[in-house]
Formats: structure tokens, sequence, C-alpha cells
């Protein structure tokens, strides 16, 4: 990732023999090719670039993307909430860009995605190979998570898509006793649906959270909060399988 003097990020995959162009000129990859992080370049425009090794946070938000992303803060109190960890079978949808997909694989689990709109599903499957290589174990499935899961045994179920109450009978199908359902919603009228699909299922232990989260500029003396923030992205509800139906 270079960084300018603006702290403008802009990601790069290093070739050898190749260019990366800018506003500032052009800056060859064998200047930064076998450079320690933290070491600076120069564009062909003499204007210097930080360079280091993305974080998965910096990849998120500044990654080609089909559809909206889920905010770093969003999928760090995902890993939290849903309570990731190696080895976990996990069905996801819809993919969308892949950032959550890309959040959940890192954290080692196993990630089978349904996505409807199969050019997302592309950008997806895109981005988590760039990012995280070949080895992971992520394949998307083009369909509607609506019409049902095939899957049995599941340890989560997490999901951006618009409706999930119409996933709520297919993710107590598809997970095992005490696995985790977990959605993401921009709106708290969603949010009321869900809770209240969930309250009359076999899921319990329900949570229902938002998360905030305020930079600070410290120059000096100067010591306040940033002026401006991303006050709203959306609403985590998750919910346990506490009782399964008959399969
Ligand atoms: C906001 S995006 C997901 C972004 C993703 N969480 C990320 O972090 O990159 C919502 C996605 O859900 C997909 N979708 C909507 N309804 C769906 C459904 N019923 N089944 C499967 N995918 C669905 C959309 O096509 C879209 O790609």
């Amino acid at each position: 990732m270079l960084v300018d003097s603006k702290d403008r990020e802009y990601l790069v995959t290093l070739d050898v023999g190749g260019q990366f162009h800018t506003h500032a000129g052009s800056i060859s990859h064998d200047d930064i090719i076998g450079s320690p992080e933290g070491c600076v370049v120069r564009a062909s425009s003499e204007q210097r670039f930080l360079v280091v090794r993305p974080r998965l946070s910096d990849l998120v938000v500044n990654m080609p993307r089909g559809a909206q992303v889920i905010y770093p803060k969003d999928l760090g109190a995902i890993l939290m909430q849903a309570d990731i960890w190696p080895g976990q079978r996990i069905l996801e949808a819809g993919v969308g860009s892949g950032a959550l997909s890309m959040t959940l694989l890192r954290a080692g689990a196993s990630v089978l995605g349904y996505e409807i709109r199969e050019e997302f599903a592309r950008v997806a499957e895109k981005n988590v190979r760039l990012a995280l290589g070949e080895t992971v174990d992520y394949h998307v499935e083009i369909r509607d998570v609506t019409e049902g899961i095939d899957e049995v045994g599941l340890d989560r179920v997490i999901l951006d898509m618009p409706e999930p109450w119409k996933v709520v009978s297919h993710a107590e199908r598809a997970l095992r006793a005490g696995g985790i359902f977990l959605c993401y919603l921009p709106t708290i009228n969603q949010t009321q649906q869900v809770r209240e699909t969930l309250a009359t299922s076999g899921f319990g232990m329900e949570e229902t959270v938002e998360i905030l989260r305020r930079t600070w500029h410290i120059d000096g003396r100067s010591v306040r909060p940033d002026h401006r923030m991303v006050a709203h992205t959306g609403f985590l509800t998750s919910a346990r399988l506490l009782r399964t139906p008959e399969r």
C-alpha cells in the first residue's frame, strides 16, 4: 500500500518491471520490491510515498467493490459476537465484495457463500484470492439463501442481505445445536422484524448491538475527537440455536 503526503492510500500488486501511475507521475515497482516496510519511494514528480503492507482493514476499505462492504469496526465486532474460531464451518450470504468473507477466512474458518448476483460473487472470490491466496477454504454458490440452505451441522450462519427473517427457519435446520445466527442490517425496522422472527423460533440469547467508533486528533496540545466520524453503518443481531427442529 502506498500512502501519499495527504494520507491517501493506494493498493498496488507488485510485478517485476511494473509501473504504478498516479496523479504524481509513475513509480517503478522495482524500486519497492525487496525494500523493507516503511520505506519511502519517489514518483517521477519527486512526490514521496510511504510503502507498507496493507492490514486487512486497509484492504477492505480500498479494494475493488461490487456491493457495499461491511466496515472494519463492524467486522471486528462480528468476530467476537459470532465467536469465530479456526476450523468452523460457516454459511455466509450474500458475499457482496468479500470483505466479511476475508475476515472470517483469516480467522481460520471455512466459508461457503451463497450470492444471488454472479458478478458480485466473482468480485468477492477475486478479492479473497488476492488478499489470502489460493489455500483458504472458500466456495461461493450462485443462489438465493431465502430458498433454503442445503448444509447441516453448520457452526455459524452469517447474513448481510436485506431480509434475514426469511432465512431464520432455514438456519434452524442448517445449524448444529448451540450454533450462532448473526445478521448485519442497516435499519432498525429490519432489525425489529428479524428479532420478531427469532423470538418465535428455536433461537434464544438474542443480542442486538450498534458499534460507534470515534477517532481522535492528537497534535501537540491539540487533543480532541476528530470532527468527522462514520456515524451509522448498521446493527448486528445474533442468536444461538437452543431448540433444534425435527430434521
Ligand atoms: C451489502 S452486500 C454484502 C457485502 C459483504 N458483506 C461484504 O462485506 O463485502 C449484500 C449482498 O447480498 C446479496 N443478496 C441479496 N439478497 C440475497 C439472497 N436472498 N441470497 C443471497 N444473496 C443475496 C446481494 O446481491 C449483495 O451482494
